[in-house]
């Protein structure tokens, strides 16, 4: 809101609650604006969105200065803040060859940032910081942080959305909240149309709604949404504890990583980085189509996987975690990805269109 003169009174609208409507909301009210209102389907933590499942992985080394230092500036906040959603069991990066251009280009960022990755050639030199890992990694190298881990989103975005309603935030759920069409007055957006009762008049509107964006507005080829696969298996107390001093773990040859079971529910999480599957929905009072998750169902409900994905989410287990691979998804689901031809974020005015700022493309480096 710098480059305009805006009364701190104006009205502002921040469709979306996740991790950028939420965090935006919050230093909105921090620097003194006093009519914020954040609209979603569901109140967070939003079940589909991408900012909430059982964890996400939180890493530093990143294969771009700026992410990488803005990384490092946010494990402060895991740390401090967050801490209790916050689970330090160090990050471990694993590829079949030594010329990985992401691996080069990131070690070339933590070497010039002063930091230091342990390196293995061998990658079974991993099991002396984790006993834990079963599996053989001898053929592989691996990088290891110890700094890093993973976060509870869930956990983390209801302690965000609760500071935002302490600081003053209104929430808007439910039909009311659900936003189907930007309303135009000329170029200016002046409020949104929700699925149920009038329209809600605003001075200004933020755009932080991830995978749904081009549901709203066609963001052409700067950002497009996919399904990712995920899958869930649930362990009993015991087996957890067997493997409870393993780091989260990625391939980076085939994309699949995985997470420590989840304290408390003993969760084994599995997924895909690499590419998803895209949808055909069609986008309202237009004859376009887009990609996007659905916007009247909960996306996060318990779903089938495309085979190729399932085959994959599969054997990765039985490379990363073979004593637990044959067990039966107690859950399995896409998990909605927001990627943009660099994996940069998207964070600006709206070229043409007034009154709209525009907050998507988390999904990542
Ligand atoms: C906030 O803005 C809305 C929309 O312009 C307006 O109806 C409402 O009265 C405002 N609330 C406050 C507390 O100023
Ligand atoms: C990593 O992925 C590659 C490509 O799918 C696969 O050949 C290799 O066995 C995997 N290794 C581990 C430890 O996951």
């Amino acid at each position: 809101m710098s480059n305009i003169s805006t009364s701190k009174a104006e009205s502002i609208l921040i469709v979306g609650a996740g991790a950028f409507g939420l965090s935006t909301a919050l230093e909105l009210t921090s620097r003194g604006y006093t009519n914020i209102t954040v609209l979603d389907r569901y109140s967070p933590p939003v079940p589909d969105g991408s900012s909430v499942d059982v964890s996400r992985v939180i890493r530093t080394e990143y294969a771009d200065p700026v992410y990488s230092q803005m990384a490092q500036e946010a494990l402060q906040g895991w740390k401090s803040e967050y801490k209790d959603h916050y689970h330090h069991t160090g990050f471990a990066m694993l590829s079949e060859t030594a010329s990985n251009p992401y691996i080069k280009k990131t070690l070339e960022i933590v070497h010039d940032q002063g930091r230091v990755l342990d390196e293995f050639v061998d990658g079974n030199g991993l099991k002396q910081p984790y006993p834990d890992i079963r599996a053989d990694f001898s053929s592989l190298r691996a990088y290891h942080n110890r700094e890093g881990g993973w976060a509870d989103a869930e956990g983390s975005i209801r302690l965000l959305g609760h500071r935002c309603s302490q600081a003053g935030v209104s929430f808007v759920t439910g039909p009311r909240g659900t936003v189907r069409s930007l309303r135009k007055r000329g170029s200016r957006v002046v409020g949104v149309d929700v699925l149920s009762g009038d329209f809600l008049p605003a001075a200004h509107i933020i755009l932080s709604i991830g995978a749904w964006s081009n549901l709203l507005l066609d963001l052409t080829h700067a950002a497009s949404a996919s399904g990712q696969p995920v899958g869930f298996i649930q362990l009993s107390p015991q087996e957890a504890h067997s493997i409870s001093r393993t780091p989260v773990m990625i391939n980076l040859t085939s994309g699949i990583f995985c997470f420590p079971p989840t304290p408390g529910t003993n969760i084994l999480k599995v997924a895909r980085h690499s590419y998803g599957f895209a949808t055909t929905l069609a986008t309202e009072g237009s004859d376009q189509t887009v990609s996007s998750p659905k916007r009247d169902a909960n996306n996060a409900d318990k779903s089938f996987l495309p085979d190729e994905a399932d085959q994959a989410l599969r054997d990765g287990l039985r490379q990363l975690v073979p004593q637990f691979a044959e067990r039966p998804w107690s859950n399995c689901r896409l998990c909605w990805y927001t990627d943009t031809p660099e994996g940069d974020f998207v964070i600006d005015f709206h070229p043409t269109l007034d009154g709209v700022f525009i907050a998507t493309g988390g999904a990542g480096q």
